[in-house]
């Protein structure tokens, strides 16, 4: 379906909501560097970066994009290119090197002096509470398997509010939970690194809960929207078997409902959660925690990337059962599905699910290997047709009822990717690795023509 031009014909114009905010997203440890400054101490992606073997381009985040020493530089960019909110990701082990104990004032300085900046030059501020940079000694108490982790979270969470609510209207606890529990403690991909899925259920349950309980507490503070992020995607069985169907079903538990079931309804997925009991893997459910971990939210923020393409296969070895096949269609460069179409449809269904009210785009966005600069620009044309077609998926959702209220492309700079290293770039700015030196692509100036236009320009017809 071309939206595209469904929409043109339709409005002539194709409009966002008035209000409507658009920007860029980015998390501290792919972006900030400065790895030992000021006291921050080592947090696990520190540890798993530094360890050989687990980076695919044997790079870390100790330098990154330097946004530490530059963001004034990055903040000036985005609002010359006409971007009105950034989403970005406090470092644990800056305001808590020894993740609880004291509270170190120079990292809080630090984001005191970002968001100060942000609001100079009428960029709105949405902050992650948490994404993925747990404090090293937190993990070598027992990490999220262990409860006090929790009391840790809260601590923390009630430290940024008290100092930066007052500036930052909009507050995310945790970025998808999904990474930092099942691809941290199941899969052993992430740090920090366990393949046990009853450790992926167990740091998943207490992740929730120190959403829940920090959930109250940031709006006690005086945070004026409080929400989650997840990752969710479209999911489509790899045949009309019922084997594919009830797999795909799993996976659709797996990601898209395992956390947002809690938060929303106070309850884990039952087909998913009766196979882990049988496995003897359920998560520590105490009395009250459900009732915690359904705290009212403001808002879900929601990362798009793809659709997953399920089968069933019962030798996989784990509760799921399942295996994943290629999607049809185009991909990016790390393979991921390009399908815009399951943006609308995703957004619909989660909106007829849990209605959560107010809903974000808090990342989308695609690595392609992108060309040198020439005459200050990069030219990206595969990113802004990719931009072009969600937004305009986007549009039809907000269309069919769903409350969206903003969209952060996923990313700024072209950064520090996890376990890709820097072989993979998502950003609308590109960054010389070796002189950091910051060019705009196509995309970001797309990005900022819709910005200001609060509008999809037809194809074609982009004055940048
Ligand atoms: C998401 C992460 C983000 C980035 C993108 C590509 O899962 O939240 O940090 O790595 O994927």
């Amino acid at each position: 379906m071309n939206y595209q031009n469904m929409n043109q014909e339709k409005r002539g114009m194709a409009r966002f909501p008035p209000g409507f905010l658009w920007g860029t997203a980015t998390a501290a440890y792919q972006v900030e560097g400065a790895f030992d400054e000021d006291a921050r101490g080592p947090s696990i992606w520190d540890t798993f970066a530094h360890t050989p073997g687990r980076i695919e381009d044997g790079n870390t985040g100790d330098v990154a994009c330097d946004h530490y020493h530059r963001f004034e530089q990055d903040v000036e960019l985005m609002a010359e290119l006409g971007f009105g909110a950034y989403r970005f990701s406090v470092s644990w082990p800056r305001i808590y090197p020894d993740g609880d104990g004291e509270v170190n004032e120079a990292g809080l300085a630090f984001y005191d002096r970002l968001v100060d900046a942000l609001v100079a030059k009428g960029i709105v501020p949405a902050l992650t509470i948490y994404h993925w940079d747990l404090p090293q000694p937190l993990q070598d108490r027992g990490g999220w398997l262990s409860r006090d982790t929790v009391d840790a979270f809260v601590q923390y969470a009630t430290t940024l509010a008290a100092r930066l609510a007052d500036r930052v209207p909009i507050w995310i606890t945790h970025n998808e939970p999904w990474v930092s529990s099942w691809l941290g403690h199941a899969s052993g991909a992430f740090p920090p690194g366990l393949s046990d899925w009853g450790a992926g259920a167990t740091a998943a349950h207490h992740i929730l809960l120190s959403h829940g309980r920090a959930a109250r507490t940031l709006r006690e503070q005086g945070a004026k929207q409080v929400g989650l992020a997840v990752n969710l995607s479209s999911v489509r069985p790899a045949s009309d078997s019922a084997a594919d169907v009830e797999a795909a079903s799993r996976w659709d538990e797996y990601e898209n409902r395992w956390f947002v079931g809690p938060a929303y309804e106070g309850a884990y997925p039952a087909a998913l959660l009766a196979r882990l009991e049988e496995r003897g893997e359920a998560p520590p459910i105490k009395p009250g925690d459900m009732e915690e971990i359904k705290a009212p939210l403001d808002f879900l923020g929601v990362n798009y990337y793809m659709t997953h393409t399920i089968a069933a296969d019962p030798e996989d070895g784990g509760p799921l059962e399942l295996r994943e096949v290629p999607s049809e269609g185009a991909t990016t460069d790390c393979e991921w599905s390009i399908t815009p179409a399951g943006l609308s449809e995703m957004l619909i269904d989660l909106n007829q699910r849990y209605a959560p009210g107010a809903i974000y785009i808090t990342e989308n966005g695609a690595t392609f290997d992108d060309p040198e600069p020439v005459d200050g620009t990069v030219e990206d044309p595969a990113r802004v047709q990719f931009l072009r077609e969600h937004f305009a998926a986007a549009l039809e959702a907000i269309e069919a009822g769903v409350p969206l209220r903003g969209y952060f492309v996923w990313t700024l700079l072209d950064n520090f990717e996890w376990i890709w290293g820097f072989k993979r770039c998502f950003g609308v700015v590109q960054v010389d690795r070796k002189t950091q030196a910051r060019t705009p692509k196509r995309s970001a100036r797309f990005l900022g023509e819709v910005a200001r236009a609060n509008a999809l320009p037809a194809e074609g017809g982009m004055k940048s």
